[in-house]
């Protein structure tokens, strides 16, 4: 059986790091599993008023969040924290409560960052909303690519063994997670 995995988030960015680590991830996954990838960019600012009718953008990523086996979310920090736009797709798809697809999901993060931390305390935050979503995150590996301009080369393909090497651990544990569960 293939084990597939959802991943999101990136950044609408020309030229984002985190949506090249995404593409990545794509050609590293471990045989028997793969990644597909949903664009949240479309997704409109979260009104709980429409909540129980969201837009057809959010019943298909509340969709492809349920078909999947577990997750993958790859995001840049903003301001020591979750950007906006990411927060706003996991609130939208998150509710209501009894639609909360996350729940019980494997679920594995991956930053990077022109900084030194390489988008750590962005997925700390993450991890806390994995939690009350009670998602099953995995703990390690952490992937974190730090001083991103010097990872990537000219056409953002990852050129560093280490951060390969780290990415390849974190996919296989995600799907062994999902296996499991
Ligand atoms: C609004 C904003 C806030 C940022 N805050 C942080 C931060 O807190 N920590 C950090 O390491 N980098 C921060 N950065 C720099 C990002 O790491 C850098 O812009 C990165 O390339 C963004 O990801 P992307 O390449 O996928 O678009 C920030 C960038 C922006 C635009």
């Amino acid at each position: 059986m293939t084990v597939t995995i959802l991943g999101f988030g990136g950044s609408p960015r020309k030229g984002s790091f985190n949506s090249a680590l995404l593409r990545e991830a794509k050609d590293l996954m471990p045989e028997g599993s793969v990644l597909n990838t949903f664009d949240i960019f479309g997704i409109p600012l979260f009104n709980q008023d429409d909540e129980t009718n969201p837009p057809e953008i959010v019943k298909r990523f509340k969709e492809a969040i349920k078909a999947s086996d577990g997750l993958l979310v790859v995001s840049p920090e903003y301001n020591y924290s979750i950007p906006g736009y990411l927060k706003n797709a996991i609130d939208y798809a998150s509710r209501p409560p009894e639609t909360n697809y996350f729940k019980g999901k494997p679920v594995a993060f991956m930053s990077a960052s022109t900084g030194m931390l390489g988008g750590a305390r962005a997925q700390y935050h993450l991890r806390q909303v994995a939690v009350f979503l009670d998602m099953k995150p995995i703990n390690k590996p952490e992937v974190f690519v730090s001083f991103a301009p010097t990872k990537f080369d000219q056409n953002l393909r990852l050129k560093d063994d280490a951060a390969i090497g780290f990415m390849k651990q974190l996919l296989q544990e995600l799907v062994n997670a999902c296996k499991k569960a």
